[in-house]
């Protein structure tokens, strides 16, 4: 019996205990943004503890932060061998709105071809992938046949914050080979795919205050400015009406890749493709680029949540002097969180009206990720996505952030290897999110197959 066959055979006695475990995996409430929920992501990081030791690692650490902990597990075959990475996170985002869910998040369900809960995409099922990989090579063959560092954080959903240092501290001890990262969609279900570009991320809040107090709009209205009145000023002029973010310098250096040109023309969703399937009733967005270009290549500002004035029933009339905002921009190659944030602060000075106070809030920021379609571990994964799926995969970017992995790359000098398990309309930080089992199935024999094709130095 040749290796795969015999990892298939494996896999499928194995299967319904695997999928098992992952539904305990999944049933931990693990929401870094809820402090409330701290002792559930300790849990967590313990049952993934468990999980390794079993797997015969020789040392599983849980790193304690004075945020959550992170886990870090070595396997050591022969260190004369390669070595490989693989890096997950155990973190969700919140449930919320729960009416909207068909069945309890934290209790998985599944129908002939999802398995549905909260983070079963991202990232709980996508990871569990490569547990499975590696237990079914551990029971077809007794051992892992490459060193294995593994890492798998509960930060993510919120910045990986703690995550930064542990890798400064260590990155002589984490030097790998090969890294392995899985979460993030497919082009789509027939259609394998390798992501090579993600975009970065800087978030802010923005508060002002145009008077001591609230006022009577009748006694004041007229004379004075009202925050909601500014702030929604400001919101709306920071954009211009083709869509172009009107931040000074904004745009400096960036462009689009050559090497994507011909694919949207040839082989990628067009518009129309990707209207369908997004769930928005029309599509907008910067003048003179495709949605491709635009969700994956073009930097983005959106605003999430805007806070002032009565919202309670019925009216109040009075004139608000406090309001705030939320916001996001995606960042892309040649964009630096830091730097596009000082422009963001010189922009706002300039501005916003002489007198009203201002403050900002940042929050976290992370760089944008480019990996060369080229890279020998890119080929090396088509070959297994090939051998086993059956379709040659397809190069493509992303517009999601994976906030660790351009640290990853400068700190450790590896390339991450995206090899993305989810699928579009997986409903990820969404009710029902959902996770194609036969693309865990697939996936663990596809990385069981790329194990032994560096193994064998092919
Ligand atoms: N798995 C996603 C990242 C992702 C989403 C990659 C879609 C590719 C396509 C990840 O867990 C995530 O949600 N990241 C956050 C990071 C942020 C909170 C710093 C994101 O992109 O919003
Ligand atoms: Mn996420």
């Amino acid at each position: 019996m040749n290796h795969s066959t015999k990892h298939k055979t494996c896999l499928d006695k194995n299967w319904k205990s695997y999928i098992g475990e992952l539904s305990k995996y999944v049933s931990f409430k693990s929401i870094s943004s809820e402090p409330s929920k701290q002792s559930e992501c300790i849990k967590c990081a313990d049952f993934l503890c468990n999980t390794l030791k079993s797997l015969n690692f020789n040392t599983v650490e849980r790193v304690d932060t004075p945020g959550l902990p992170i886990i870090y597990g070595h396997y050591l075959a022969d260190k004369n061998r390669p070595t490989l990475m693989i890096y997950g996170h155990y973190d969700v985002q919140p449930a919320d709105p729960l009416n909207e869910w068909d069945s309890a998040p934290f209790n998985t369900r599944m129908d002939d071809e999802y398995i549905y809960g909260r983070g079963v995409s991202d990232n709980k099922g996508q990871f569990w992938t490569y547990i499975m990989a590696l237990r079914t090579i551990m029971e077809t063959e007794g051992r892992l046949p490459l060193n294995i560092k593994l890492i798998i954080e509960g930060e993510e959903e919120i910045g990986s914050h703690h995550l930064f240092e542990f890798i400064d501290k260590r990155s002589e001890e984490l030097k790998s080979d090969i890294f392995l990262i899985s979460d993030n969609p497919m082009l789509s279900k027939n259609q394998p795919s390798i992501c090579t570009s993600l975009r970065g991320i800087a978030c802010f809040e923005l508060s002002i205050q145009t008077s001591q107090t609230d006022l009577h709009s009748g006694l004041h209205g007229g004379a004075v400015p009202n925050a909601l009145d500014v702030l929604s000023r400001f919101c709306s002029e920071i954009k211009d009406k083709y869509g172009a973010i009107r931040i000074p310098d904004f745009y400096e250096n960036v462009s689009i890749p050559e090497h994507i040109k011909p694919d949207i023309k040839n082989t990628l969703p067009t518009d129309n493709d990707y209207l369908k399937n997004c769930g928005s009733y029309y599509l907008e967005g910067e003048f003179g680029y495709s949605s491709i270009e635009q969700r994956w290549y073009r930097p983005t500002l959106e605003i999430h949540g805007i806070t002032g004035g009565f919202t309670g029933p019925g009216i109040k009339t009075v004139i608000p002097s406090k309001a705030s905002v939320k916001i996001s921009m995606r960042l892309v190659k040649n964009q630096h969180p830091k730097a596009i944030m000082a422009r963001v602060k010189k922009y706002i000075k300039s501005t916003l009206p002489q007198g009203v106070l201002w403050s900002i809030n940042e929050h976290h920021g992370a760089l944008p990720l480019a990996i060369n379609k080229d890279h020998i571990n890119i080929q090396r994964l088509s070959n297994s996505i090939q051998a086993i799926m059956g379709t040659l995969p397809i190069c493509h970017g992303e517009g999601g952030s994976i906030p660790i992995l351009a640290h990853f790359q400068n700190a450790l000098q590896i390339d991450p290897i995206l090899f993305g398990l989810g699928l579009p309309d997986d409903n990820i930080h969404a009710p029902n999110e959902r996770f194609l089992l036969k693309n865990a199935y697939n996936g663990v024999l596809v990385i069981c197959h790329l194990i032994e094709q560096i193994n064998n130095g092919t």
